[in-house]
C-alpha cells in the first residue's frame, strides 16, 4: 500500500477502506510513516471529514496501536475527558475527588492543544511530578491511591501521543473525527468502564457553535458506545475562561482551591456535575443528587484534597513546594459598561505568547506564566479597574497585556449570562 495514495483518496473526499486506515495508523505508530505524511493526511481529514464508520475504524486502529489495560469490575474504573478549553483544569480536582467515592480513575491526559492548555503541562508545574509512566507504574499508582493522571505512552495509545503533538502545531485540531479518535483511543486503552465527555462550545473551544459541539458529542457518544465504552456527553460553555486562572502553575493553585472548598463557582460546579454523573453512570450512587452530597462531604472533610496530595506524591511531586510565578501586572479596563464578550481563544494564545504553551513540536513550557481573568460575562466594568492580571516577566508582558485587552468586548447595556451547562 502507498501512503501518498491514501492521502490523495482522503483529499479527494473518497471513503477510506478499513485496511488503508489500519496500514496508515500502524505505520505511523511504528515510525514508518513520517510526520509530514500524517500532517498531510490530518489536513485532508480536516477538510473532508470521515463517515461514522471510518471514524470508528480510525479510532480502533489508534487504540490498537498499543496495549489495552483491564481493571477488575469492582471498584469500577471511570473517567472524564474534556474536548479542550481555556482555564479548564477540572480533571485535576475531579480525579482525586472521585477516587474518594468508590471508583478508580486511571486518567490518560493530553498536553496543550491549539490555544487550549493541557492537564499534563499543568501538572508538570508541580515540582517533581512525573507524567510519563510505564503501564505497570500507572497501574500501581491507581491501585495505591485510586487515581493517576499520566501521558499516553509508548505502550498506551502511542499513535495518539504522536498525532496529538503533530496536530497541535499543524492547525489540524478542530476536526470532529480526529478529536473523536484522539479522545476515545486513550480512554478505551485505559480500560475504563464509564466515560463522561465535557464537550465545550464557544470562543475558547474547538467547536465554535453549539451545533458543532452537539455534532462532536454525537460522534463521541456513538463511536465510544460502538467500541464498547459506556459513554455520555455534556455540552458546556467555553465563551469565557473556566474559573479565573489560565496557564500552568496558576491553574494548579486554582485546582487546589476547588478541593479546599474555596474554588471559583463555575469550576466547582462543573467538577461536581461531571463527577456526580460518573458516580451515577458507574452505579455507585442511585442519583446525581445523592452523588453530589457524597462529593461535597469529601471536599468538606479534606479527604479529597488529601487524595490529591497522595496522587502527586506518588508521581514524585510535592504540592507544598512553592510553584514559581512570574511577576504579576494588572490589565486595566479602557471603558465603562458591562463585559459582553470574551474571545477566550485569544487569552489562550496570549498564554502561548508568554511561553506557557507551544508554537512548534517540542517547545519547552514556561510554567510560571499565565493570566488571572477577573470578570465574568455580564459583570459591570468601570474604566481603569483591573480586568485581569498577567503573570509574565520581561518585554513580552506588555504584548500579552495588549492581547488580553483586545480579547474583551464591553457593552453599554447589561447582557445576559450564558448557562454553564448547555445540554
Ligand atoms: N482532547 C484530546 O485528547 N484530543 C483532542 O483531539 C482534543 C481534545
Amino acid at each position: 500500500m502507498n501512503v501518498a495514495q491514501i492521502i490523495a483518496e482522503k483529499r479527494d473526499g473518497k471513503p477510506l477502506a478499513d485496511d488503508s486506515l489500519e496500514f496508515l495508523v500502524k505505520g505511523y505508530a511504528n515510525g514508518e510513516v513520517p510526520d509530514y505524511q500524517m500532517a498531510a493526511f490530518s489536513m485532508a481529514v480536516f477538510f473532508q471529514g470521515m463517515s461514522e464508520s471510518e471514524t470508528t475504524t480510525f479510532t480502533r486502529c489508534m487504540l490498537e496501536s498499543g496495549d489495552q489495560m483491564k481493571w477488575p469490575a469492582n471498584p469500577p474504573a471511570v473517567d472524564k475527558h474534556s474536548t479542550g478549553g481555556i482555564g479548564d483544569k477540572v480533571s485535576i480536582p475531579l480525579a482525586p475527588l472521585l477516587a474518594c467515592c468508590g471508583v478508580v480513575v486511571p486518567m490518560i491526559s493530553g498536553r496543550g492543544l491549539g490555544a487550549t492548555g493541557g492537564t499534563l503541562d499543568k501538572l508538570e508545574s508541580i515540582p517533581g511530578y512525573r507524567t510519563e509512566m510505564s503501564a505497570d507504574e500507572f497501574r500501581s499508582v491507581v491501585n495505591f491511591c485510586g487515581c493517576s493522571i499520566v501521558s499516553a505512552s509508548e505502550t498506551l495509545a502511542p499513535a495518539d501521543k504522536r498525532l496529538y503533538a503533530l496536530r497541535d502545531v499543524t492547525a489540524t485540531v478542530p476536526s470532529i473525527p480526529l478529536i473523536t479518535a484522539s479522545i476515545l483511543s486513550k480512554k478505551i486503552a485505559a480500560g475504563n468502564q464509564a466515560l463522561v465527555l465535557d464537550v465545550k462550545w464557544g470562543s475558547g473551544a474547538f467547536m465554535k457553535t453549539l451545533e458543532q459541539a452537539r455534532e462532536l458529542s454525537r460522534s463521541l457518544v456513538s463511536v465510544g458506545n460502538r467500541l464498547g465504552l459506556k459513554t455520555t456527553a455534556v455540552v458546556t460553555d467555553m465563551n469565557q475562561p473556566l474559573g479565573k486562572m489560565i496557564g500552568n502553575a496558576v491553574e494548579i493553585d486554582e485546582s487546589v482551591q476547588v478541593l479546599k472548598g474555596e474554588g471559583p463557582a463555575d469550576v466547582t460546579e462543573l467538577t461536581l456535575e461531571l463527577a456526580a454523573r460518573l458516580l451515577q453512570q458507574a452505579g455507585v450512587c442511585s442519583s446525581t443528587d445523592q452523588a453530589r452530597t457524597t462529593l461535597q462531604e469529601k471536599i468538606d472533610s479534606g479527604e479529597a484534597y488529601q487524595r490529591l496530595v497522595e496522587m502527586v506524591n506518588t508521581h514524585g511531586g510535592d504540592l507544598e513546594e512553592p510553584r514559581i510565578l512570574a511577576n504579576k501586572q494588572p490589565v486595566l479596563a479602557n471603558e465603562n459598561g458591562f463585559l459582553s464578550r470574551v474571545n477566550a481563544e485569544r487569552l489562550g494564545l496570549a498564554v502561548i505568547e508568554m511561553g506557557g504553551g507551544r508554537k512548534k513540536l517540542g517547545d519547552p513550557i514556561d510554567h510560571s506564566t499565565g493570566i488571572e481573568f477577573l470578570l465574568k460575562i455580564g459583570d459591570p466594568i468601570e474604566k481603569g479597574q483591573p480586568i485581569a492580571n498577567v503573570f509574565c516577566d520581561g518585554p513580552k508582558a506588555e504584548y500579552a497585556s495588549q492581547l488580553v485587552s483586545a480579547a474583551v468586548g464591553v457593552s453599554p447595556i447589561a447582557v445576559d449570562r450564558l448557562p454553564l451547562i448547555a445540554d
